[in-house]
């Protein structure tokens, strides 16, 4: 068994980021080998400038730290320091079919309107993500819904790899999207994702939020006016509701239901206050931890080669067994 699982090093990491993937990470640190890496090679299929890359990577690189994966435990890296990530990638885009890369939804809503201006890295953005996963023979991939059909795109792709050279090379990665924080919407709107690109800082809660800035933003979160109901399936009808409701219980390490058992019958007076504590107290000693270590530099340097190290040993065989099925001559 082992892990695998990525996070792009563009800006903050926000609430959404630490309760669909992050914390998940760090349970599962415990319990199997893990790859946790920095997604630097998906960071560019957008514009981006250089210098803010690479303080991006080391900033993420210890905020991952400060939410609590271990380098001791977890390999950490970058992706660009393990080329076989850009090979492998190479290797896949002649397996995996244009028409289902079409089907990529994230394609579709990151292009927007200028498909056709779109760089050519950010069409075949998943199969780079196929070979993330797929060079370590990942069986568990812990990520939030959003990443869902990329990750059914990766089994696709090791499916037909496989069955075109009659080879059992590549295992099938299965997603693990589970608990009440799978989708994390937005502050400002409960049908929308909380996500690093919204232009309102308001819809998202920062790993460097202080505590005012948290709780003026659970406290402004959009709303409706009825008192929390004792059921799920009215819950459900309220997307707002739903949302906070949601981030408590994966804060608190609950369930949705068990939630509203405490707080039906009570309005977002009461319950705001009460996520707001919770938010705080999570984030507190993360951001104290981050604050310490991100102007650390030469230390993250040191961390991130010493996983990368690590990940080239792993992932040597995978590559050269898809170089060999191939019949491409390599030394
Ligand atoms: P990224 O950088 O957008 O997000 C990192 C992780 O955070 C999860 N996430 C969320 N979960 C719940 N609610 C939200 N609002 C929310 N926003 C983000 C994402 O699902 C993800 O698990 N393509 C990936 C990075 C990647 C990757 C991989 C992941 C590259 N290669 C291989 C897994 C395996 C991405 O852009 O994630």
């Amino acid at each position: 068994m082992r892990v695998v699982s990525g996070i792009q090093p563009t800006g903050n990491l926000h609430l959404g980021n630490y309760l669909g993937a992050i914390k998940k990470w760090v349970a599962m640190q415990d319990q199997m080998e893990c790859l946790f890496f920095l997604a630097d090679l998906h960071a560019i299929t957008v514009n981006n400038d250089p210098a803010e890359l690479s303080a991006n990577t080391r900033e993420m690189a210890a905020a991952l730290i400060a939410s609590g994966v271990d380098p001791e435990k977890a390999i950490l890296f970058n992706q660009a320091r393990v080329p076989g990530h850009a090979e492998l990638a190479w290797i896949l885009f002649c397996t995996a079919r244009i028409g289902w890369l079409n089907r990529m939804t994230q394609f579709k809503e990151k292009s927007g309107k200028n498909r056709e201006g779109a760089s050519v890295g950010l069409f075949a953005y998943p199969v780079l993500q196929a070979a993330d996963v797929l060079i370590y023979g990942a069986t568990h991939v812990p990520v939030g819904e959003d990443q869902k059909q990329h990750l059914e795109l990766a089994r696709d792709i090791a499916t037909k790899f496989n069955a075109d050279f009659d080879v059992d090379l590549f295992t099938l990665p299965d997603p693990i999207i589970e608990g009440p924080a799978t989708r994390v919407m937005s502050l400002r709107d409960g049908a929308a994702k909380m996500s690093k690109s919204d232009p309102s800082d308001l819809s998202r809660v920062n790993l460097t939020d202080d505590d005012d800035v948290i709780t003026k933003k659970i406290k402004k979160a959009k709303t409706d006016p009825e008192p929390l109901p004792d059921n799920m399936a009215e819950l459900e009808t309220r997307p707002e509701a739903l949302n906070l409701v949601s981030i408590f219980a994966a804060l608190t390490g609950s369930t949705t239901d068990k939630v509203l058992t405490q707080f039906a019958g009570q309005g977002f007076g009461a319950f705001k206050p009460a996520l707001a504590e919770c938010t705080v107290e999570t984030l507190r000693p993360i951001r104290t931890r981050f604050i310490e270590l991100k102007n650390d530099h030469d230390q993250l340097d040191a961390l991130l080669q010493k996983g990368a190290e690590k990940a080239r040993a792993i992932a040597a065989p995978t590559l050269q067994g898809a170089y060999d099925a191939l019949g491409l001559l390599t030394d």
